[in-house]
């Protein structure tokens, strides 16, 4: 049988990774996809620079819609980035009746609605493993494994430069600015960190796992995000006294009221397998009703990690593409007709446990003040730590019981106007994993 005619859009990291993976594996892939796979077509800025990967034989251009308009092409593969040029050329390949390879989860978070319904009604699949997790294959784990389970959770380590920070700053004692230095150095981190170190690129990522858990549409401006700039080595050294560490976790969970969607440091217990996470590995743990907790564990990013995912991913379109289109697996594990709008909930409605620092001059009363306080607003205590700091007062650690969101925030506004309390309160939610 002839091979199956694959576009590339973008040969930089995953594109070139992708490039050499088919190339080195292309016996073993032919013998699972039931005939070779074969990049005929290359779209990139730098021509030149792609004839030196692929070779004098390729059809390199650097217009990509030459390639999403090409009628000899069956998958295009779109592995530029961003979400302005990859938004009109997916749908434009989905629209010339191609089947869609993806690795860029900020495209399908903002737009994923809208793309996968343009492919259903055109019954051709977009397929996104290497979208979330890189390597790891999640994807696949949630549409299919589990698909018996009705999910109740799922935290997630989903970024790489974030954790290799993390657990840089807990290690070697390390200032934020120092690891993400290093971070950068070592090509981890992009030039510009914003959207690995705020927590957005992980929100990506949370709000597809979300998706295909819970059967609701793709609503990434309904996440909450905050990343990891504030967290001091001070806290790294509390939270290990405490018995936690502090991971940037990505965590949906459903609730009775709603779903939750949010990226945002959080201390997990010591013997949790995800405090074991360390560099820039990548872990999720999905909780469902019938199987319990599974863990999913590797390589979050990288050229050929991430490649993996991008073939494995044309392997099945090549496998599946002449099955009849509403006999294929959804592209998110629910029937587009069966997605429920269930609301996403405000971050002030979620209870969990938190851990909170502040300094305080060290003088009587100060303890009850802030018992009191908390107390007041439901808030109770499950441990807390007193030190004497340089200046003669004290730093305080509280750790609380489970509370309301909406009461923390309003405990911290009043302790904090405190006439004795010398610092804002330094609050970090804490993920039990239950
Ligand atoms: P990259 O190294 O920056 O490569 C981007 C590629 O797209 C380059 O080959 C570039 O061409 C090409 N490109 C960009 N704009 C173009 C345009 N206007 N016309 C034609 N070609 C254009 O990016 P990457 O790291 O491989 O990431 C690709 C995608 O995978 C992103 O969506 C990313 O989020 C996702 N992803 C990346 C990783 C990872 O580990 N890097 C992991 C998971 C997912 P030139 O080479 O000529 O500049
Ligand atoms: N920037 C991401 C990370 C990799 O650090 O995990 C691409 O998903």
């Amino acid at each position: 049988m002839e091979a199956m005619k694959v576009g590339l859009l973008g040969l930089g990291v995953v594109g070139a990774g992708t490039w050499h993976v088919l190339n080195r594996n292309a016996q073993e892939i032919a013998r699972r996809a039931g005939r070779g796979i074969e990049v005929t077509h290359v779209a990139v800025r730098d021509v030149a620079k792609a004839r030196s990967i692929v070779g004098p034989n390729m059809l390199i251009t650097d217009r990509p819609e030459e390639v999403v308009c090409d009628p000899t092409i069956e998958i295009v593969v779109e592995l530029m980035g961003g979400v302005t040029l990859a938004y009109d050329m997916v749908l434009k390949a989905i629209e010339n009746g191609k089947h869609v390879v993806t690795a860029n989860k900020a495209l399908l978070a903002l737009h994923g609605t809208e793309i996968f319904e343009a492919a259903s009604r055109k019954g051709v699949m977009v397929a996104f493993e290497a979208a979330v997790a890189g390597g790891i294959p999640i994807i696949k784990a949630m549409r299919e494994g589990l698909t018996a389970n009705r999910i109740e959770w799922v935290v997630g380590i989903i970024n790489g430069t974030t954790n290799y920070i993390l657990s840089e700053m807990r290690t070697r004692h390390l200032s934020f600015a120092q690891a993400l230095s290093q971070a950068q150095g070592l090509g981890y981190a992009e030039a510009d960190p914003t959207g690995d170190v705020e927590g957005i690129d992980a929100a990506h990522k949370l709000t597809l796992l979300a998706s295909m858990a819970f059967g609701i549409p793709v609503q990434f401006t309904g996440a909450y995000i905050e990343g990891i700039s504030a967290i001091e080595d001070e806290d790294m050294v509390q939270a290990e006294r405490l018995g936690y560490r502090i991971k940037l976790l990505g965590i949906t969970r459903r609730r009775d009221h709603g779903i939750e969607l949010r990226v945002h440091p959080a201390l997990v217990p010591i013997e949790s397998l995800l405090a074991s996470v360390e560099g820039p590995m990548n872990a999720v743990v999905v909780s469902g009703d019938a199987v319990g907790q599974t863990l999913y564990y590797g390589q979050g990013a990288g050229a050929e990690p991430t490649a993996s995912a991008v073939v494995a991913d044309l392997v099945d379109v090549t496998r599946l593409h002449t099955a009849d289109p509403e006999h294929r697996v959804p592209h998110l594990a629910f029937k587009t007709n069966a997605l429920i709008d269930t609301a996403i909930l405000p971050i002030d409605q979620i209870v969990t446990p938190y851990y909170l620092r502040l300094n305080v001059d060290d003088q009587p009363g100060v303890l009850a003040d802030i018992s009191r306080e908390l107390a007041h607003f439901r808030i109770s205590i499950e441990s807390m730590i007193q030190k004497p700091t340089e200046l003669g007062g004290a730093k305080l650690i509280f750790l609380t019981h489970q509370a309301l969101e909406a009461d923390i925030n309003e405990a911290i506004e009043a302790i904090e106007k405190m006439p004795f309390v010398r610092s804002s309160v330094m609050r970090i939610r804490v993920e039990a994993l239950q």
